[in-house]
């Protein structure tokens, strides 16, 4: 199954961030996960467009894009533009979701989709078809650094069904909490894509840290 790492730059040091970039580059990384919050919708404020535009400059790989945003029709174009590929918005964030996701992939971009931690899989039957990938969160969307949640398994299984039964090309990606057990574990369970902050950039060789998440 095609497995893709994310290392988040949520946890790159933003006093050198062309080097962390620099980094990813170098890497077997696929994506680089841009989070991106509006202190509304999460409790927390991280960077917005002009930050993805200056990534966009070195990154040699895709821009996955996580609008932790409420209202995110607004700005969807300002990412496009600043070169994300990947444009992720939260179910819980957009009353008018299918009209949203049409949006995202009238501009080009590949559109996902992102549940919070209680927020059922069942609920994504009526859209899945449309999806190029769900991003599954396995913490409370807001920090770095947290405790994994372990019902995270059961919705990956869950979810692997019903996009074997209607949309075998959609990717499961995986956000919150990733290391090499958790993410083996995820792997298994049928994720394609796994999201890593600060596993990646807390530890002395991220190179080698994505490498062997790589080859879990
Ligand atoms: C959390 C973000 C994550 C975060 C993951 O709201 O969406 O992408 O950076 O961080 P770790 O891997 O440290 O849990
Ligand atoms: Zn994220």
């Amino acid at each position: 199954m095609k497995r893709i790492i994310a290392p988040s730059i949520l946890a790159a040091d933003f006093n050198n961030l062309g080097k962390d970039i620099e980094m990813i580059n170098r890497s077997e990384a696929g994506y680089v996960h841009c989070d991106v919050m509006d202190g509304v919708f999460v409790p927390n404020i991280s960077f917005g467009v002009p930050v993805i535009e200056h990534v966009k400059k070195i990154a040699q790989k895709p821009l996955d894009v996580h609008l932790m945003i409420v209202n995110p029709d607004n700005l969807i174009p300002s990412f496009v533009k600043a070169g994300a590929s990947i444009i992720t918005v939260h179910f819980e964030a957009c009353t008018h979701l299918h009209r949203t996701v049409q949006a995202i992939k009238s501009m080009g971009v590949k559109a996902s989709v992102c549940l919070n931690p209680h927020t059922p899989v069942a609920f994504l039957e009526d859209i899945i078809a449309e999806l190029d990938m769900v991003l599954l969160m396995s913490v409370n969307p807001g920090f770095g650094g947290q405790k994994f949640i372990e019902n995270t398994y059961k919705k990956v299984g869950q979810l692997r069904s019903l996009i074997d039964k209607n949309n075998p090309e959609c990717l499961i990606e995986v956000d919150g909490g990733v290391n090499f057990e958790t993410g083996k574990k995820l792997l298994d369970y049928g994720a394609n894509v796994l999201v890593a902050g600060s596993f990646v950039f807390n530890s002395d060789d991220p190179v080698n840290v994505i490498q062997k998440l790589n080859s879990l």
